[in-house]
């Protein structure tokens, strides 16, 4: 949450940092400013509203030109979406300037310390709190910028990735990180600072991540890192292997839409290199070192949330299935706050796109400090949880950009598929030939998930006539129970009409009281051992006038004479249909949220990195 850029080089700093805010505005778009130190001094614009807001009010603001400036998009946590909480925040005397990413869970305290000694408050936010704190550090001990900046972080408690420029050093950036994201590009004779690797891919591919509790000067373009306790780092320098068009929407209309299109790309990158059918091999690099533990596993712990814990419900059906090793999913935000068992035998996995979430990263360390071995599934590359896991496996499904997360879904599944099949066969639960064919069906998808997407057209006209329905009703059993809490959440989160998702089953025992002729249900009613069940389910809602969307297997005539509308989907095993029956579900709710003239990328209060709890 909140996108941080930052430049100092030879350049001009403002359009670097506004394209830059451009590429974060996934993380957060409720304001937006930019702080530039020039001849007429260290100036702050800031403004409510998206980054093109900001651009427009920067039109009438004269000497713009700086060599070196830090901005911000913001997702409000302290204080309302306004031009006063909008980051940069500056300090008392104006002479620093701070954009922060995370919470400052103790500011209160502090605030009132420094009310008491006469500061005042342009804000209602905690980090205007820590700029001040900073400078009243900086002034009592009479010390240099960055020595204060060390002492306040040894005070201060929660989160945050933070960048300080100085009036008083106009060569100079003071950045630290304690549980929000920072990555530092090095160019010639310039840097950046950026949340991801994004606004700075355009300009180099050598990156440093930040470490929590790292510290990173850069002055007169050098680079240097300290700890917390003034010990001196070395930065490793990383090579970034992102595209610069894997960040652009390539002619469509939203990032949503690329991504739902990029999914037979992006399950086949998933899966290359990994799986050959042909010589019955799987291979997960990063499961080597781990091998024995997994194989020998008596539970499997997946912690996630949203979306990936949806992927995690997905493999508990697929870990049980083929391993027949029992599985239990955690929501992390109610994981962390138990005292949950984990025991010797466990093998925990957590699931996250970003690998940024808050209560994932506080999951894992409460597994980590119960003695449990974390295995990581996670797409950004360097991200905070790939690094808190012992071990892990990218999706590389590439940069996701569009709020609601559609082809890292499937790549997590992907994954997952990957490693429950392996474990089956390791653990002699799964015959050699229902392996051999099963990697090649696995094999299959991403060609059969391009033969789903032909149905977007179908889709659309399906989307124009409940468009202004108020709810919707998604039932599905066994592998697309999971598929239909996700395509409920799709809907909810880009088109805000109330959506849930139930076990088709379930529906006798409380949801059917909804139905009339009103409501819309979407069953997943595909060719698999409960279909005859949910057919059932689909008369009963049928009996009672509900408007019926059933995506079917294709070829199915039976449910087509039931329902009101149909979308095939290609055959393929039943553990592998939600790689499948998702797309036209992440369709349907896409179209429907683009005719009401919702903001598809950028969901109302959403944001696609969760870094606060
Ligand atoms: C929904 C969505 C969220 C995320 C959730 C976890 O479309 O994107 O529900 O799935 O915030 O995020 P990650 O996977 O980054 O940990």
């Amino acid at each position: 949450m909140c996108g941080i850029v930052a430049y100092v080089g030879q350049r001009e700093a403002l359009p670097i940092i506004i394209k830059g805010l451009k590429r974060l505005e996934y993380r957060g778009y409720d304001s937006a400013g930019v702080a530039l130190l020039n001849s007429d001094g260290l100036n702050v614009y800031k403004k409510k509203g998206k980054v093109s807001d900001l651009e427009e009010h920067l039109l009438d603001q004269k000497n713009l030109k700086s060599h070196i400036g830090i901005g911000h998009t913001r997702w409000a946590t302290h204080g309302e979406p306004n031009d006063r909480n909008a980051h940069p925040h500056y300090s008392q005397s104006e002479n620093l300037a701070l954009i922060h990413n995370g919470i400052i869970e103790n500011y209160a305290s502090i605030k009132q310390d420094l009310l008491n000694k006469g500061y005042t408050f342009n804000s209602d936010t905690d980090s205007e709190v820590f700029i001040q704190f900073i400078e009243d550090i900086k002034k009592n001990a009479n010390c240099t910028l960055e020595e204060a900046v060390r002492l306040a972080l040894h005070k201060v408690v929660g989160a945050y990735a933070i960048v300080i420029m100085s009036k008083e050093d106009p060569n100079l950036l003071i950045a630290a990180r304690k549980g929000s994201p920072l990555v530092i590009g090095v160019g010639e004779n310039e840097h950046f600072l950026a949340s991801d690797a994004t606004p700075i891919i355009e300009y180099t591919n050598q990156v440093v991540y930040l470490d929590d509790f790292q510290i990173a000067i850069i002055r007169d373009n050098k680079l240097q890192l300290k700890n917390i306790e003034n010990v001196e780092n070395t930065p490793y320098i990383h090579k970034l292997e992102m595209e610069l068009e894997a960040i652009e929407k390539g002619g469509f209309e939203h990032f949503m839409l690329k991504e739902i299109y990029e999914q037979p790309k992006s399950i086949a990158d998933c899966l290359r290199g990994r799986l050959d059918a042909k010589s019955g091999r799987v291979v997960l690099g990063g499961l080597r070192d781990y091998m024995n533990k997994f194989e020998h596993a008596d539970r499997i712990v997946i912690l996630a949330c949203g979306t990936s814990w949806h992927a995690g419900l997905v493999a508990e059906y697929l870990f049980e299935e083929f391993a027949r090793v029992p599985v239990e999913v955690e929501y992390a935000s109610e994981f962390r706050y138990r005292n949950p068992v984990i025991r010797e035998g466990d093998f925990v996995i957590a699931i996250s796109q970003s690998g940024e979430t808050a209560d994932t990263l506080a999951a894992i360390e409460l597994a980590k400090s119960k003695g449990a071995i974390i295995f990581g599934v996670c797409n950004v590359v360097g991200s905070s949880i790939p690094r808190a896991t012992h071990a892990g496996s990218y999706t590389h499904a590439g940069p996701e950009i569009g709020v609601a997360s559609t082809k890292a879904f499937t790549a997590q599944i992907s994954v997952l598929t990957m490693m429950a099949l392996m474990l089956g066969h390791r653990r002699g639960t799964i015959t050699e030939s229902n392996y051999m064919m099963l990697l090649n069906e696995l094999e299959q998808i991403p060609s059969k998930v391009e033969k789903a997407l032909k149905s977007a057209k179908l889709i659309e006209e399906i989307s124009a006539k409940f468009k202004d329905a108020r709810n919707f009703l998604y039932l599905g059993r066994g592998y697309n129970f999971p598929v239909a809490l996700e395509g409920a959440l799709k809907l909810k989160e880009i088109s805000y009409i109330h959506a849930e998702g139930y076990p088709a089953a379930e529906m006798k025992h409380g949801p059917i009281a909804l139905i009339d002729e009103e409501m819309p249900v979407v069953f997943i009613a595909t060719k698999d051992s409960s279909y005859e069940k949910v057919v059932s389910n689909i008369q009963e809602v049928k009996a009672r006038k509900g408007k019926v969307i059933a995506v079917v297997t294709e070829g199915d005539h039976d449910v087509k004479n039931m329902v009101d509308h149909v979308i095939e989907i290609p055959d393929t095993h039943e553990a592998f249909v939600p790689l499948l029956s998702v797309v036209p579900l992440q369709l349907l709710s896409y179209y429907i949220a683009v005719m009401r003239g919702c903001n598809v990328d950028q969901p109302r209060n959403l944001a696609k990195s969760v870094t606060v709890e």
